[in-house]
């Protein structure tokens, strides 16, 4: 059904499997144990396979697709690009390098306002951490357990969730703590106040048994994405903020998922009004059209580089073709008010969308999100709220989602799972409509899990 690339072999859906099957060496998997599916385009909310079949996609991928697939306007800036200057070394200036760094400082928080830029957010990570140790003189760095930083070395030292255990030994001095998450509170809280001030407490007290001047800096989601969309009650990020301000700690907002009108905010730390020191973003930044990370830098960090070297750099770093498909990106998304499209769909359709299922299908335990950033966390009982599988489940303990996923895919709907739960994460650009199609599909597969469910 597609037409051939020249220059490509492997243009019809036989070869593309054969080949990906003999010469691709996959992220995350037993090679032999996947069967990934080929797909042949993409447009706005939906991409397609080789037998024609569309989904409407709930993931955005790996959640970047903020902008849609092949925006007409995004596809041009960046071929426009291409024509022009496809590659310049960094220590070179550039008009898309200088462009993509001056549109981000303006809709980053005031006072930070240098941007390193990486091809991705592990490397943005990396970077972060590092102006952090050699801002402070310090080396500690606090990170929350339900977390993800990235896999490379020390990203995935930081990161909290199971794809850390296989990297250990993991970098020294990584300290893993629990932040607030009211439905699994690890604190037995009660309401969001009580979650808001004994995590912050506990936070406090490790920082206190590790030694306040060890601690180089404190690494959290700003929205926890992949781990739960735990959105942060009123509060905690202030009180953060007040902790790292005592005790002299950098705080870094890993912003490569919540960032870029995910939340339905430029940067999610703009709905509370707390600035951090640094920003790490990546995906949403031109939705993954190509490779682009960055750190964005308080004037405070800026400085400490300003007569010193900055020991750190990547030979892609500001790439002409990445950074131009930023400004692009970003231009877009004030000329069609992206940012203000994803606040009101999470407010006036999904957040009520799923409200309404969780009427209906009892193994939905809780909804929960903002902007276009939603998790529908499923359990077995409603009372002891025991997961519909455990934590890091696989094979047939997670087959009850497996299944809910199949189900969804048969229906035309391609949703993000992980673990216990399914996300809602479609492009920030979706339609009413479109989430509505979606919420309907969601509603007939979630039959699937309901099934499991043994309480009253
Ligand atoms: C919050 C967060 N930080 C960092 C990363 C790592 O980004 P990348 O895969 O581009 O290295 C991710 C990826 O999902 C992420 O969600």
């Amino acid at each position: 059904m597609t037409t051939p690339v020249p220059g490509f072999a492997s243009h019809d859906e036989e070869t593309v499997r054969r080949d990906d099957r003999d010469h691709v060496f996959h992220s995350w998997s037993a090679q032999s144990l996947i069967d990934p599916l080929p797909i042949a385009e993409a447009s706005g909310s939906y991409f397609t396979d080789y037998s024609g079949k569309r989904y409407l996609d709930f993931s955005s991928q790996l959640v970047n697709v903020n902008i849609g697939y092949q925006h007409p306007k995004l596809v041009a800036a960046i071929a426009e690009q291409a024509s022009r200057l496809c590659t310049i070394q960094p220590s070179f200036a550039n008009d898309a390098r200088s462009e993509a760094a001056r549109l981000i400082a303006e809709v980053a928080p005031a006072g930070l306002e240098k941007v390193f830029f990486t091809n991705g957010g592990a490397e943005a990570v990396e970077n972060a951490v590092r102006m952090a140790r050699l801002h402070t003189g310090r080396n500690k760095v606090f990170a929350t357990y339900r977390s993800y930083h990235g896999a490379t070395a020390g990203a995935i030292s930081l990161t909290g969730d199971p794809r850390r255990w296989p990297a250990e030994p993991g970098q020294p001095g990584v300290i893993h703590f629990e932040g607030p998450y009211l439905y699994r509170s690890a604190f037995y809280s009660e309401d969001e106040a009580q979650e808001c001030a004994r995590s912050l407490q506990h936070l406090r007290d490790l920082i206190m048994y590790e030694g306040p001047k060890t601690v180089a800096a404190i690494l959290l989601e700003t929205v926890v994405g992949t781990n739960g969309i735990l959105v942060p009650p009123a509060g905690y990020l202030a009180g953060v903020r007040a902790i790292c301000d005592e005790f002299g700690i950098v705080m870094i907002a890993d912003e490569v998922m919540s960032g870029f009108a995910r939340c339905g905010e430029w940067f999610a730390i703009d709905r509370w009004g707390v600035r951090p020191d640094l920003i790490t973003f990546a995906k949403g930044v031109n939705s993954g059209y190509v490779p682009l990370g960055g750190v964005i830098i308080s004037d405070e960090i800026a400085d400490t580089f300003s007569t010193r070297v900055y020991p750190g750099g990547l030979t892609y770093s500001g790439h002409p073709l990445a950074c131009a498909s930023a400004v692009a990106s970003i231009n877009i998304f004030k000329e069609e008010g992206i940012v203000e499209h994803a606040r009101s769909l999470g407010e006036d359709v999904i957040g009520p969308g799923l409200e309404k299922l969780a009427l209906k299908h009892p193994s939905i335990g809780e909804v929960r999100g903002l902007g276009v950033f939603w998790a529908i966390e499923l359990v077995r009982d409603r009372e002891t709220r025991e997961p519909l599988v455990p934590y890091n489940a696989a094979s047939a303990d997670a087959a009850p989602m497996g299944e809910f996923a199949s189900a969804c895919k048969a229906l035309g709907l391609w949703p993000f799972v992980h673990f216990n739960r399914t996300h809602v994460v479609p492009p920030c650009t979706t339609s009413a409509e479109e989430v509505r199609e979606g919420l309907e599909i969601l509603d007939q597969a979630l039959d699937v899990t309901d099934r499991y469910y043994v309480g009253s």
